[in-house]
């Protein structure tokens, strides 16, 4: 099992490579950044569990030579939010960051399995698509949007409301829609632990909230110096274990993530229809297996304040898409 992590001397990417290395199931892990990975690398190198470590910068193919028999590819390389800003105000760099460490995948390892950290992840992941379809490479049950630290979030709100923090392991909440603001639709209705029957509409909508625009608590708190690292190092560590277990055989895993809603047809054509609007990528709870993307599930049922706040998401995760799509234009 080879894991590479591109943008691996990041502030996310230091902290989700040492949570590979003390993955066991790891037997290989490349680190590429433009700065500073042969240093990481050697580093983690020294923990004592099986992954082979190796880190590898731009000269001499580094990305090719750190993507060569990848298995799963994790992207967090590109520029985080300062207070102010939205995840789409980031398009300008990282979509060109996400093209070109796209471009490598493809033509070196077209077989892994793309994890697209980078934001803002509704464009990114089709921009990773269409690179893909360029290079005649594409499989969309093999490329998915970590959207896991909105179900993070989720799950350590919704235990904070219930005045309990060791249940946050346990709750486990449906986080739906796609991954910037109003896109990032929490099915509270869904959580396997009920909200207290005395949480009232506005207490219930402070939690919604604070779920969508989690990230810009820790913008603020950092003042400056980034978004959510360590958070999202360990979601990204979640994820990428999910689909390494997967990978490796284990069924029955089931985990909400920003899918290309063709790679599986009927559960995407159902899910096109519940949400009521043709789009061509959705996060929703899709089920993993050996080839990735197994079943995506629908919504199931919903309240009418969780379909408002779908239909409130569905304007801005399209415009998100197309941007990404018109990045790379494929020609027809
Ligand atoms: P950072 O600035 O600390 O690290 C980014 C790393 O990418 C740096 O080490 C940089 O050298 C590297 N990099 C830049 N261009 C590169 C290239 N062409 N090839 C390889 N590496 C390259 O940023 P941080 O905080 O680690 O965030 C990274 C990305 O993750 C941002 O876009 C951020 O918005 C996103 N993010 C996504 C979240 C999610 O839930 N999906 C949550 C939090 C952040």
């Amino acid at each position: 099992m080879k894991a590479v992590v591109l943008g691996a001397a990041g502030g996310i990417g230091q902290p989700l490579s040492l949570l590979l290395k003390a993955n066991p199931a790891v037997t290989e892990l490349a680190l590429y950044d433009i700065v500073n990975s042969p240093g990481v690398a050697v580093d983690l190198s020294h923990i004592a569990t099986p992954a082979k470590v190796e880190g590898f910068l731009p000269p001499d193919d580094g990305l090719k030579k750190a993507l060569t028999g990848a298995n799963v590819v994790v992207i967090p390389a590109g520029i985080p939010r300062k207070p102010g800003m939205t995840r789409d105000d980031l398009f300008k760099i990282n979509a060109g960051i996400v093209r070109d460490l796209a471009t490598g995948i493809a033509t070196t390892a077209p077989k892994a399995f793309v994890l697209v950290i980078s934001n803002p992840v509704n464009s990114t992941v089709p921009i990773v698509a269409e690179v893909f379809k360029k290079h005649g490479v594409f499989d969309p049950k093999r490329i998915f949007g970590v959207t896991t630290l909105d179900v993070v979030r989720a799950s350590t709100f919704v235990s904070e409301v219930l005045g309990d923090h060791s249940l946050s392991l346990s709750v486990s909440v449906p986080v739906v829609g796609g991954h910037s603001g109003v896109t990032i639709v929490p099915l509270l209705s869904q959580s396997s632990h009920p909200l207290p029957a005395s949480l009232d509409a506005a207490a219930v909508d402070v939690l919604i909230n604070r779920i969508q625009f989690g990230g810009d608590e820790v913008v603020k708190a950092k003042d400056g110096a980034g978004s959510a690292t360590l958070s999202m190092a360990y979601a990204g560590a979640e994820f990428a274990g999910k689909v390494i277990r997967a990978v490796n055989g284990e069924k029955g895993i089931v985990t909400p993530t920003f899918v290309n809603l063709a790679s599986d047809k009927t559960g995407g054509d159902a899910l096109r229809k519940e949400i009521g609007k043709n789009l061509d990528y959705f996060s929703a709870p899709v089920e993993l297996g050996v080839d990735g993307v197994t079943k995506i599930h629908g919504l199931g049922k919903i309240t009418p304040a969780e379909k408002a706040l779908v239909d409130a998401a569905l304007p801005e995760l399209s415009a998100n898409i197309e941007k990404g799509v018109a990045f790379v234009e494929v020609p027809k």
